[in-house]
């Protein structure tokens, strides 16, 4: 059983940006977290790496001592107080910003020998629809789309799912409203966004959660400090709480797409062992 484990790798995308990936990032790995589940947060937003000022952690090293081969993985990545272990993005760093296929796989390769270590890890990329953001994104075995009740939200939204699933044939997409006045009204965005996909995409997207506005969501980025543990009676910490839940309580993905995948090994010798 021990050698067919393997983590979940979930990534968070928005095509817009601003819309709250990082923070449906960072606070989904506490959560987890916090429910026993062993994860990491690599930030793979290369150009703008902002997930360890929201975790409130600082790092000497991050991933673009990783790619010039002077560290290794366990040498970047941190432990920070919510029990996740992050991997540091290379931010400000304007040549990361589009860094290469090559270098995709060297960070996701870079992850296989975690495997036994880890339950989830999630994955913040950055905004748009680049090479990098999309090859990050097959890698992952689920991809959560966040997004806002406002046109250029809806629209880069729609953009990065017809991307992924129709020229890049992946599946596995939910989408997460954010910032909504309801969970209600979260559902009702999630169902017009999933009738344009089916309409003009003939696909289907999944729902997660919603997450709705919270002024403490907001409060606690500017004391360096994820929701949940920042203001635990939150609505944002409710939402992010439901949301690992129902995390946890997904299918494990159990095949691959052929591309680079993170923990690739491992998800053929659970398909071999099943
Ligand atoms: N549900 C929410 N309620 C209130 N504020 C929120 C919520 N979600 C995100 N925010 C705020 O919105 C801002 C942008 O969020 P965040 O940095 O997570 O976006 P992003 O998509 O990662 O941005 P970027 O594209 O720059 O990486 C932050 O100030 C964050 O605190
Ligand atoms: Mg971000």
């Amino acid at each position: 059983m021990a050698n067919t484990h393997c983590p979940q790798v979930i990534g968070v995308a928005s095509g817009k940006g601003g819309v709250g990936k990082t923070t449906v990032a960072v606070n989904l790995a506490v959560a987890l977290s916090m429910a026993g589940k062993r994860v990491a947060l690599l930030d793979a937003d290369m150009g703008l790496a902002n997930a360890q000022i929201a975790l409130g952690s600082r790092s000497p090293f991050n991933v673009s001592h990783l790619l010039a081969g002077e560290k290794t993985l366990r040498e970047i990545m941190v432990r920070t107080e919510d029990g996740v272990i992050l991997i540091p993005g290379a931010s400000g760093r304007r040549d990361m910003a589009g860094i290469s296929e090559a270098q995709v796989n060297t960070i996701i390769h870079s992850f296989d020998e975690m495997a036994d270590e880890l339950d989830f890890l999630i994955v913040d990329v950055a905004a748009g629809i680049s090479p990098s953001v999309m090859s990050f994104l097959s890698a992952c075995h689920r991809r959560y789309i966040v997004l806002r009740d406002e046109p250029s939200s809806i629209a880069d939204a729609y953009g990065t799912i017809k991307v992924m699933t129709s020229e890049l044939g992946l599946d596995e997409v939910y989408l997460i409203p954010n910032m909504v006045s309801s969970q209600a009204n979260g559902w009702q965005l999630y169902k017009r966004m999933n009738e344009v996909c089916t309409r003009f995409l003939s696909r289907s997207v999944n729902y997660l959660t919603s997450v709705e506005a919270d002024e403490l969501i907001f409060a606690a980025l500017r004391k360096y400090k994820p929701v949940l543990s920042f203001a635990q009676g939150s609505s944002g910490a409710r939402d992010f709480r439901r949301m690992a839940e129902l995390s946890i309580e997904l299918e494990p993905a159990t095949h691959a797409h052929g591309q680079t995948q993170f923990f690739f090994q491992r998800l053929l010798d659970a398909e071999q062992g099943a």
